[in-house]
């Protein structure tokens, strides 16, 4: 049987780290789908549309997913979409109590659908979309760091890209 798994975030943007669990994740399941939590009371810096493009750029070598965006609660979209399991990934222990409620609170909701946690790549363990946003709002060097269409819109949100000549 074919196993699916719903890979969830903001995604606010994208960053390398994401990318990173996504590869280990399409090693493991069949399917992931990459679902954008469609939240419009938590304020994002990108429209889910600019998120879905970023992600579609991104994205395109992978043979294995599906791009999404969902609301409401994540192990209803799950069961919807008849998946095997969430994929979350771990970076520092400073995600394991975040992640570790989130996974509990979904277990409670839903017996059937189990969270899998994947470790991140050491290179990744500092990086997140906040920190990104953080670091490239103040006209920091994020390059490396997350895929060159994100740096880029980034540099555009902030409008930190030199006009052209
Ligand atoms: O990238 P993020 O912001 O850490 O992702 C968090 C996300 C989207 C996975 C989480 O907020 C979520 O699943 N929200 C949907 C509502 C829900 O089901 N919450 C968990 C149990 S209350």
């Amino acid at each position: 049987m074919k196993k699916l798994a719903i890979y969830p975030g903001s995604f606010d943007p994208i960053t390398n780290g994401h990318i990173d669990i996504l590869e280990r994740g399409c090693k493991i399941f069949d399917k992931v789908i990459v679902a954008i939590l469609h939240n419009p009371d938590k304020a994002a810096l990108f429209t889910v549309e600019e998120r879905i493009a970023m992600l579609e750029i991104s994205l395109n070598k992978f043979k294995n997913i599906e791009i999404d965006t969902f609301d409401g609660l994540l192990v209803d979209y799950a069961v919807k979409k008849n998946a095997d399991a969430i994929l979350r990934g771990m970076r520092a222990v400073s995600d394991f109590e975040y992640e570790f409620q989130m996974a509990l609170m979904n277990r409670r909701l839903n017996r059937d659908i189990q969270t899998v946690f994947l470790i991140t790549g050491l290179r990744w363990i500092f990086t997140s979309s906040s920190i990104i946003k953080e670091a490239a709002r103040f006209g920091g060097n994020i390059d490396g760091m997350a895929p060159e269409v994100v740096c880029k819109k980034l540099k555009e949100k902030f409008d930190l890209t030199p006009p052209s000549t």
